[in-house]
């Protein structure tokens, strides 16, 4: 591995040669890829370069990402991209490798994205961890007659927001994001994306008791060729069930022009127990992938259920970055984690199976049966019991 080949875009040359990249990988139009480097931040470019020239790049997203109601440090990774020319010679694995190491000298415990190819990533310590699921539903059938809702749910009152940085809005969000396992904590890069994002226009609409805002959502309108349109609805957040009754009601009040209604999460969400009934369809978009990218630091950082007291003896296995390939004992008391160095190995776990049993994605036994993991059974039952929690999903794409 030659670092000295690996490292931050150094000038606008480099980072023009990255948005040319991002253009021809992703078919993204030119003019547009200038605004993704800028958004993401200029000095969260990473570039592997060859003969002194950038041939592959990505961009860094730092954020944080709940677990068991504790956000967990963690870099999103967008915009990986390799030269069509330079293709199928191990340029993504240098510099997913290379960048693997700069995060983890920086304690970085996690590691997201959304992946193209699963296999790539795979190969450097990713696994599937979460799910983005698309949700539709006919505007129709998503609540009774606004006349008909309950006093309680009336007495909510829906206003629009001239201001997409509202603090009750990320205040909401917050509430929401602590208790759904995967959520992130946003940065600017994607707070900065709602409101508006690739020539599309979305404004704020809240539902308020009094000046309390208890749930909001960013709308954007699709028209056909027919004349009507679709509502397209990005972060859907309700911190209770008023909220998400006066929010659905909202939407269906768009019926009269209005077809469909989409909005993106996962299919486990309290949000649809809102609807009197099944009226919606979900379809998987994606699984995101996850990396344990320091595995004390992951463990030590995310929440635990206040009622599980045990200890799991863990021998992780880590091909990429060495402090991982060790032993640790886990200890779990009072809805937090202490880990040590050494043990006695019980669970048998490669560190990409590790990301999915630790976002809660699939319990011990599953990916015992997968053959992704080695334990006895009561190893098995406390590991499960660990990081068992609500399916992790993910309302962002980045
Ligand atoms: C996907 C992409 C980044 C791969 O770059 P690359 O330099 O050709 O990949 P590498 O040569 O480093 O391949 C590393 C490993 O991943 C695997 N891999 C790479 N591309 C793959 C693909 N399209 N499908 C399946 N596996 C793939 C390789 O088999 C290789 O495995 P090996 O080490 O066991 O042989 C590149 O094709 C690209 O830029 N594509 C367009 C944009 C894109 O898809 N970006 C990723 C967004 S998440």
């Amino acid at each position: 591995l030659k670092h000295e080949e690996y490292g931050p875009a150094r000038d606008d040359a480099e980072r023009a040669i990255f948005s040319d990249m991002i253009a021809r990988s992703f078919g993204i139009p030119r003019a547009e890829c200038p605004t993704i480097i800028d958004r993401a931040g200029r000095g969260n470019v990473r570039v592997v370069r060859e003969d002194a020239r950038p041939i592959a790049g990505l961009a860094l997203i730092p954020m944080g990402q709940w677990f068991g109601g504790k956000r967990v440090a963690m870099t999103g990774i967008a915009a990986v991209a390799v030269e069509p020319f330079a293709r199928g010679r191990g340029a993504a694995k240098r510099l997913l490798t290379s960048m693997l190491h700069e995060l983890h000298a920086k304690g970085v415990a996690l590691s997201t994205l959304y992946p193209s190819t699963q296999s790539l990533y795979r190969n450097v310590g990713y696994e599937q961890a979460g799910s983005r699921f698309e949700l539709r539903a006919r505007c129709a059938d998503l609540s009774p007659d606004p006349r008909a809702l309950s006093e309680e749910v009336r007495a909510l009152h829906l206003v629009r927001l001239d201001r997409p940085d509202d603090p009750r809005i990320r205040a909401a969000y917050r509430e929401v994001a602590q208790r759904s396992p995967g959520w992130l904590d946003r940065e600017d890069y994607l707070w900065g994306r709602l409101p508006e994002w690739r020539g599309e226009t979305r404004e704020a609409y809240a539902a308020l008791s009094g000046h309390d805002l208890l749930g909001y959502l960013f709308l954007a309108q699709k028209r056909a060729e027919s004349g009507r349109h679709d509502l397209h609805v990005y972060d859907f957040v309700a911190v209770d069930s008023r909220a998400a009754r006066r929010l659905f009601a909202f939407l269906a009040l768009h019926r009269s022009m209005a077809d469909d209604v989409v909005w993106y999460g996962g299919i486990h969400d309290a949000l649809l127990m809102a609807l009197p009934e099944m009226s919606y369809r979900a379809r998987l978009l994606y699984h995101w992938m996850m990396r344990i990218v320091d595995v004390r630091t992951a463990l030590e950082q995310r929440g635990y259920s206040a009622s599980v007291q045990t200890e799991l003896h863990l021998e992780v296995h880590d091909e990429v970055l060495p402090a991982n390939n060790a032993r640790f004992i886990l200890h779990v008391e009072n809805g937090h984690a202490s880990v040590k160095p050494g043990g006695k190995g019980r669970i048998e776990i490669d560190v990409r199976a590790l990301a999915t049993l630790y976002s809660g994605f699939l319990s011990a036994e599953s990916l015992a049966a997968a053959g992704r993991l080695k334990a006895e059974k009561n190893d098995l039952a406390r590991a499960s019991a660990v990081f068992a929690g609500q399916a992790p999903t993910m309302p962002d794409m980045f």
